[in-house]
């Protein structure tokens, strides 16, 4: 039975600011951010905006009814938590009005939530094969004003229709992982900003994929040239790329960077969203590039802490009828840019009049509208 990706899009807040600006602020060259990085834009979200909101926002593209009374199992991975016991997936569940006869769990493992949500979704298709899962990837990076890790922040969702006979990629049953308790990157709980040790994750990262793409390609007695994409995790663009060159020579398959750099459009403009960093760049690729049936993408997932996977997803045919490409180009397009001074404030939670006015018109179906008994209100 062939199993995968039906339906997929993102959501990334109304509001961003360009890098450029924000090197100039910290008097910075801006080409650090721009090449060195690899970053052009970054999304920002308002107190109107959490891991729910954005999950609905993005599920609403591409759930219909059908699907809704279909789903019998939610995974919403995300480590930007809303709650320490009750799971998003049931915030998730009631605002999307899903079938109430279904299973709603959180998932964490930083980065990496996402991947271990989309194969238990292919196990559980593959044992009810009737059933629909929906896989959403919900997260805010927030790293601190003036931090090495600032122009890597982020805010957006992405969400996964996993079903059987699937419109736009099937899963292939190949896949290696690996996990080590390290403190590359983490939050405690009292903390609300990450605590990272940069180029320790950066070396950890790619550690990961080389362990993981080398256990894959000699269980499968498989070889880069068995590829026609690759998607990296994308904390940041210019990582992925530099892992593309570990396995991947430029003058021999241009085809594979070119790929990479099409997989990269929407990350460069929305910044790291952990959880969905991955999909992203996956939506980036299949609606920017010009893949065809049966094209393998191998996809690297990475969650700091951490657990490394890479697995592999082939092409359907007829892929491209199945996205969503004008109404996410629109989404990005539309969005109003912040000065820096007004992306500090929305950070430190300070929101003038001014600022109101001209964060009011973001483009969102569903906003956070405050806490009331220690309960979170979600208004329409
Ligand atoms: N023009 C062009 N390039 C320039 C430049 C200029 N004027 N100035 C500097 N650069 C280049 C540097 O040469 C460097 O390139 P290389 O990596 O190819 O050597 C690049 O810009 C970055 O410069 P630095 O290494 O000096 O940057 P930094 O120390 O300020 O911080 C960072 C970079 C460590 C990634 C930091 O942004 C950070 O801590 N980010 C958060 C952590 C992170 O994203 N880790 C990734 C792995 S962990 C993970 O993936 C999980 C997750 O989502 C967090």
């Amino acid at each position: 039975m062939k199993i995968g990706i039906d339906k997929i899009a993102f959501y990334s807040p109304g509001l961003y600011i360009n890098l450029s600006d924000l090197a100039i602020e910290r008097k910075i060259d801006p080409d650090k951010f721009l090449i060195g990085i690899g970053q052009i834009q970054m999304s920002v979200p308002s107190m109107m905006q959490d891991t729910i909101t954005m999950a609905i926002n993005a599920s609403n593209k591409i759930l219909t009814k059908e699907d809704k009374e279909k789903i019998d199992l939610v995974i919403f991975a995300t480590e930007s938590s809303v709650d320490q016991s009750k799971s998003g997936a049931t915030f998730i569940h009631k605002l999307l009005e899903l079938n109430n006869y279904s299973r709603s769990i959180e998932i964490k493992q930083a980065c990496y939530g996402a991947t271990a949500g989309i194969q238990l979704g292919y196990s559980h298709i593959l044992n009810q094969p009737e059933s629909k899962v929906l896989v959403i990837a919900s997260d805010i990076a927030r790293y601190g004003l003036d931090t090495a890790g600032e122009p890597t922040q982020g805010a957006g969702s992405v969400a996964i229709l996993l079903t059987k006979n699937p419109s736009i990629l099937e899963i292939e049953n190949k896949s290696s992982y690996y996990t080590e308790d390290i403190f590359d990157f983490y939050r405690p709980n009292y903390s609300d900003l990450a605590i990272v040790d940069g180029k320790y994750s950066n070396d950890k990262y790619q550690e990961f994929f080389s362990k993981t793409y080398n256990a894959y390609m000699g269980k499968y007695q498989m070889s880069v040239n068995d590829f026609d994409a690759f998607c990296f995790h994308i904390p940041y663009t210019k990582i992925g790329l530099k892992s593309l060159r570990m396995i991947a020579d430029e003058t021999k398959s241009p085809n594979l960077f070119e790929n990479y750099k099409l997989a990269t459009i929407y990350n460069k403009r929305v910044g790291n969203i952990y959880t969905g960093s991955l999909y992203l760049s996956l939506i980036s690729l299949l609606e920017q590039g010009n893949l065809k049936k049966n094209d393998r993408i191998g996809l690297y997932s990475y969650g700091s802490g951490a657990v490394g996977e890479f697995f592999s997803l082939r092409v359907v045919d007829g892929y491209k009828n199945c996205l969503q490409k004008a109404s996410h180009e629109k989404m990005l397009d539309s969005r109003i840019q912040l000065t820096i001074d007004e992306y500090e404030n929305i950070f430190k939670n300070n929101y003038t009049e001014t600022l109101k006015n001209k964060i009011k018109n973001e483009n969102t179906i569903v906003y956070f509208n405050g806490v009331v008994d220690h309960k979170r209100i979600y208004l329409k």
